[in-house]
């Protein structure tokens, strides 16, 4: 098997792995959730120093922990997240990537950060296919159909708002602390989610695409007028409406095909109301449900790396000389 060195730095967690195949000898995360919990907020410069402050230590650490002594010689093949993300922060760890697959002189692999996601998801078993993604995170919500290893169909998507986004968002409203989702499905576990009748976006569209800034909008207008209304039974209900939203399209991707597996990832499937229900949805509709397990939902460079085996061996790799970052990288390329 290759071993590879993969690194992840698109948004604000700083995390490298070595993996032997898709095994995992050694993965580390520096978060930055102390730092950005200042301005309530991610600042892609912020972001970027300090992605650039802690990368250099933090591969020496994991290659030490991989017992790799000497990398020219046992390091197969570099990885890195080129896109989607914040270029700031991208550029740091496709920088760093060149150095060392310049230094060592190994191919460069370029990995989408969203099929990192999908394959968090995959392969927690066999992977099968047809398989039908639907990955949640801070910067996007969508539906995506596989075929096979590194094929990728995107069915629907968000037309604005994320579904990650409009969490922090309402949280922010709430007054809750950064990030938002985690303390915002905290909250709403104290609440009830039938007290506020919010509209279920998109439930009556043909197609598979989704939209959240109209429920955030409704929401906003609850918290601004309503002086009453109990935060907790805000949180839950906005929860619950964007879940059934997330499921009613998933549950319509699921008639249209015949698929053998479901996955769920990103950011948001740390959620447990939506872990939940998507059991209950997968169970209906007889199709076998992997979910990301809860170290893998957010962002690292365990998944980068396993996207990095399988390009690897359809040599999809490049050079030092022409990985690029990418803010916009579209899944589908
Ligand atoms: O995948 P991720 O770590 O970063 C991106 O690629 O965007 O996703 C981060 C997003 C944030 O919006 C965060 O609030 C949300 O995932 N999130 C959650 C939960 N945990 C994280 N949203 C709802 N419930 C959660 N438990
Ligand atoms: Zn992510």
């Amino acid at each position: 098997m290759a071993k590879i060195l993969a690194i992840e730095t698109s948004c604000d967690e700083t995390g490298v792995a070595v993996l032997d195949g898709i095994e995992v000898l050694a993965s580390n995360l520096a978060s930055q959730i102390d730092i950005h919990k200042e301005t309530g907020g991610v600042v892609p410069d912020v972001a970027a120093r300090e992605h650039a402050s802690v990368i250099s230590p933090l591969i020496t650490k994991t290659l030490k922990e991989a017992k790799i002594r000497n990398p020219k010689q046992d390091v197969d093949a570099v990885a890195v997240t080129v896109g989607p993300g914040l270029i700031p922060a991208l550029v740091v760890g496709t920088q760093a990537a060149r150095t060392l697959a310049y230094a060592w002189d190994k191919p460069l692999i370029p990995v989408n950060h969203l099929a990192g996601h999908v394959y968090s998801a995959l392969l927690q078993g066999e992977p099968v296919f047809p398989a039908l993604a639907l990955l949640v995170s801070g910067g996007h919500t969508m539906l995506v159909k596989m075929s096979g290893h590194l094929q990728y169909e995107i069915l629907g998507q968000t037309r604005d708002d994320a579904v990650g986004e409009a969490f922090d968002k309402v949280a922010r409203m709430l007054e809750l602390p950064y990030p938002g989702g985690p303390h915002l499905s905290k909250l709403a576990e104290e609440g009830s989610a039938s007290v506020f009748e919010f509209t279920r976006p998109m439930k009556n569209s043909d197609d598979l695409d989704f939209s959240f800034s109209g429920l955030k909008t409704e929401v906003l207008y609850k918290v601004r007028d309503d002086h009453e209304a109990s935060r907790a039974d805000i949180a839950a209900s906005f929860q619950q409406a964007a879940v059934d939203s997330l499921l009613h399209k998933t549950k319509k991707a699921l008639q249209q095909e015949n698929y053998q597996t479901l996955l769920l990832a990103g950011g948001v499937a740390a959620n447990k109301l939506l872990r939940e229900q998507m059991k209950e949805l997968a169970a209906e509709e007889n199709v076998e449900l992997r979910i990301a397990p809860l170290e893998l939902c957010g962002d690292n460079a365990i998944m980068i790396g396993q996207v990095a085996h399988y390009m690897l061996e359809k040599g999809q790799t490049g050079d030092w000389k022409e990985v690029e970052a990418e803010a916009r990288l579209p899944l589908d390329k």
